[in-house]
C-alpha cells in the first residue's frame, strides 16, 4: 500500500522500546516539522483554494499530533527533550538535484512529504507490533496514527500527480523509492523515527 520497497528490522522497533523517551522526544519534532513542511508548500500554490485548505488543515492536524505525542511523554513521566538532526531527511534530499526551478522545488517538496510520511507510517506500524504486550496504550496510539500518516502520503504524491502530471513523476517516483530503499536498508541503528 504504501510502495516502499524496503522493510524496517524488527532490531529497531527493539532499540526503541529500550530508549522510548528518545524516540517520543524526536517523533515529537517529527510532527512539528510535518507541520512545517504542509505549511511552506501553500505558497506555491496560494490561489488554488482547495490546496491552501488542505494544507493547512494537515498542518494543524499534524500539530494536533505534536500535542498527542507531548502527552504520550508526560503520560510516562518523560520530557520533551532537544530536536535532532535528521540525518535520514537530509540525505533524501540528495536524491534531487538542486534547482532554481520554482516548479520542480515544489513538486520535490511534494515527493519527499510523501515519502516521510510513507516510512513514518511503516515504522509505526512495526513499532506498534513491539509495544504491544508491555505498553499496550502506546501501541494502540500508533495504529491509530498510522492512519493519518498513510493518508497525508497519499495527499502529497497525488498532488504531485496533479500538479506535474504522472507521466512526468511516477519515473522519478520509482526511482526515489529505490534510492530511500537504499538509505533505509543502512539505517535502523539509533532509535529515532527515521533514524
Ligand atoms: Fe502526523
Ligand atoms: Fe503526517
Amino acid at each position: 500500500m504504501l510502495g516502499l520497497k524496503a522493510t524496517t528490522p524488527t532490531s529497531w522497533a527493539k532499540l526503541v522500546k529500550e530508549n522510548l523517551d528518545i524516540f517520543l522526544t524526536d517523533h515529537a519534532y517529527n510532527e512539528m516539522k510535518a507541520a512545517q513542511s504542509a505549511m511552506a508548500v501553500i505558497n506555491h500554490q496560494p490561489g488554488n483554494e482547495e490546496f491552501v485548505k488542505t494544507m493547512s488543515a494537515l498542518a494543524i492536524e499534524e500539530m494536533q499530533h505534536f500535542e498527542m505525542v507531548y502527552e504520550q511523554i508526560q503520560k510516562l513521566n518523560f520530557k520533551l527533550g532537544k530536536e535532532q538532526m535528521n540525518e535520514y531527511a537530509m540525505q533524501l534530499r540528495k536524491f534531487f538535484p538542486k534547482t532554481k526551478d520554482e516548479n520542480q522545488r515544489f513538486y520535490q517538496k511534494l515527493m519527499l512529504s510523501s515519502l516521510i510520511e510513507a516510512r513514518s507510517c511503516e515504522r509505526f506500524s512495526v513499532l506498534a507490533k513491539i509495544l504491544e504486550k508491555d505498553y499496550p496504550a502506546l501501541s494502540q496510539f500508533y495504529k491509530d496514527l498510522f492512519a493519518s500518516e498513510a493518508r497525508h502520503y497519499s495527499v502529497f504524491l497525488n498532488y504531485a500527480r496533479d500538479f506535474a502530471g504522472r507521466d512526468f513523476i511516477d519515473p522519478i517516483w520509482e526511482k526515489l523509492l529505490t534510492y530511500e530503499a537504499q538509505l533505509i536498508r543502512n539505517l535502523g541503528k539509533k532509535p529515532l523515527v527515521h533514524g
